[in-house]
């Protein structure tokens, strides 16, 4: 699959919106992105950013075993770092072009959908002090690491968020498998209002579509990071 350049993005994001029309979700295309997508390493560097992700997501399937809701949190916890250090980096650093410009919008932009992503499961969850805690630290430093290394290799870090993207997009995909095999672990997932506000969805929506439209987001940022470590951050 061709991978989309970052202005695919903007388009995507733009339908979350105050006032973006949502009345025709296309769910049709929704249920036919390509999960299947993966992109092969080619450098020692893909190779690398692939084994740490293949390595987390190992461990965190063992940990959340079933645990849909929880798996989400905890990817999702994490997963609005890359965009909000990569738009603020480039803001720093970068140049002042149009090109630039787009790049910064769509960075903050998937931050702020992957914030999202995190308060909706949460409100299904409701996290204990603890687990509140412990989400607090792992972003903590998972921001500190992530900016050192963006630092030192953009390249390498949008490679290693497309592949954490590609685990995501298999992970809801698993979800919703769950969903249509009526598994005990989801039947009492109740849908969170906070997705049926922010995706514009009818108020009987289903947990299903919330899921569909959450895949949808990761298959955008697996395509946009994986776009801009191989063609646009030489
Ligand atoms: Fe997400
Ligand atoms: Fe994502």
């Amino acid at each position: 699959m061709k991978t989309q350049h970052t202005s695919d993005t903007r388009e995507h994001y733009s339908r979350h919106f105050e006032g973006a029309d949502r009345t025709n979700v296309d769910f049709e295309q929704l249920e036919n992105i390509d999960t299947n997508y993966h992109f092969e390493p080619q450098v020692l560097s893909d190779y690398i950013a692939f084994s740490i992700v293949y390595i987390v997501r190992f461990l965190t399937r063992y940990i959340f075993s079933g645990r849909f809701v929880h798996h989400g949190v905890f990817l999702e916890a994490c997963a609005s770092i890359p965009g909000l250090v990569g738009g603020v980096l480039h803001y720093i650093f970068g140049a002042s072009s149009p090109e630039e410009e787009k790049r910064i919008a769509a960075l903050l932009e998937e931050s702020e959908n992957e914030r999202t992503h995190l308060m909706l499961w949460a409100e299904v969850i409701k996290p204990s002090i603890l687990e509140t805690i412990l989400i607090f630290f792992a972003t903590v430093v998972y921001f500190v690491l992530y900016c050192a290394s963006y630092l030192v290799s953009r390249n390498f870090c949008h490679r290693v968020v497309g592949y954490m993207e590609e685990e995501a997009v298999w992970y809801y995909t698993d979800f919703l498998q769950a969903i249509d095999r009526g598994v005990p672990e989801v039947l009492d997932i109740q849908v969170p209002k906070l997705a049926i506000n922010y995706y514009k969805l009818n108020a009987d929506a289903t947990l299903r579509q919330v899921v569909l439209c959450v895949r949808g987001d990761e298959a955008h940022h697996r395509n946009s990071n994986h776009t801009l470590s191989g063609c646009i951050l030489k």
